[in-house]
């Protein structure tokens, strides 16, 4: 249950403030969703200033190495290649790539190709050729401070099947990001993301989603596009969680590679599209940390 302090007492947010003429207010809304019925962030969900300065300087990392992935990508090029691009780019700027080491990844970045879902792993046996779709999942660490964020890149000319999953991918993303209001809840994001895959014949993955981002790699709440509006979790002004949608071109059911324990496919074998960004639910709407 969420907890309110005493009315006199210093607020939980650091300002030095009494409770009562800083967050009570705002704590009270809170409560007022969860005697709803409605699910609402613990009190450690929602970021201080500083861990959002913090948040803000990873990000800046994350988004500097996909952008130099960006510049350097082209068929010939392996996955491997990527690999030492995101390990250089993020050490030369004193981050530390999240994934490497991650529950046992091997590597520092998920490069997942055409009908690979996600958590592809980077190889230098892996050669991108035109008329590939890959996804490039990058995850930064600096001073404790976790972003996340993918772009999908077009290898040469792809099919125009491929270039309007990725295209209409990017939209469920944006969908998304624009259903990010605060004291909404979440199943209204992930529902107007959805509803965008189905309105263009595609299917959203149902058991991988986004997740709360900041002071961890992966914090509450789970993220899905698979909702309902009016329910999942009450978006609270401080809250920063990835809008990460994996939209398939056939049936959403996958399956995870028995070999390597990673890579996830589709199981009908037709291709899947992601992009990714972080975001800080504002007064107003969001802040788009990482891209
Ligand atoms: N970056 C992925 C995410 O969006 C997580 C990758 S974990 C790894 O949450 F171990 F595969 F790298
Ligand atoms: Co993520």
């Amino acid at each position: 249950m969420y907890k309110k302090l005493d009315r006199n007492a210093p607020c939980w947010c650091g300002s030095g403030k009494k409770y009562k003429f800083c967050h009570q207010a705002f704590d009270d809304r809170i409560i007022g969703f969860e005697r709803a019925g409605h699910i609402v962030p613990d009190r450690e969900l929602l970021k201080s200033e500083k861990d959002v300065e913090g948040i803000r300087r990873s990000a800046k990392i994350n988004v500097a190495v996909l952008d130099e992935v960006g510049d350097k990508i082209r068929a010939g090029m392996s996955t491997q290649d990527i690999d030492d691009i995101v390990t250089k780019v993020t050490s030369a700027m004193g981050g530390i790539p999240a994934d490497l080491g991650y529950q046992g990844f091997p590597k520092s970045v998920c490069t997942s190709i055409n009908n690979e879902v996600c958590h592809g792993i980077p190889s230098k046996d892996i050669i991108l050729k035109e008329g590939d779709i890959i996804n490039v999942d990058c995850s930064t660490i600096l001073d404790g401070y976790f972003s996340d964020s993918s772009r999908m890149f077009c290898i040469g000319e792809v099919s125009p099947e491929k270039k309007r999953l990725v295209d209409v991918t990017k939209e469920c993303m944006e969908e998304g990001i624009k259903a990010v209001v605060p004291w909404h809840l979440l199943g209204d994001m992930g529902h107007a993301v959805h509803t965008h895959a189905l309105e263009n014949g595609y299917t959203i993955v149902r058991e991988i989603g986004g997740h709360g981002c900041g002071n961890a790699f992966h914090e509450d709440p789970f993220v899905s596009y698979v909702t309902e509006p009016g329910t999942e979790m009450l978006m609270v002004p401080g809250m920063v969680f990835t809008i990460e949608p994996m939209v398939n071109m056939g049936r959403h059911e996958i399956y995870t590679d028995k070999v390597n324990g990673w890579t996830v496919y589709t199981a009908d074998g037709l291709p899947s599209a992601q992009w990714e960004v972080e975001v800080l639910v504002t007064d107003d709407g969001c802040e788009i940390l990482s891209w």
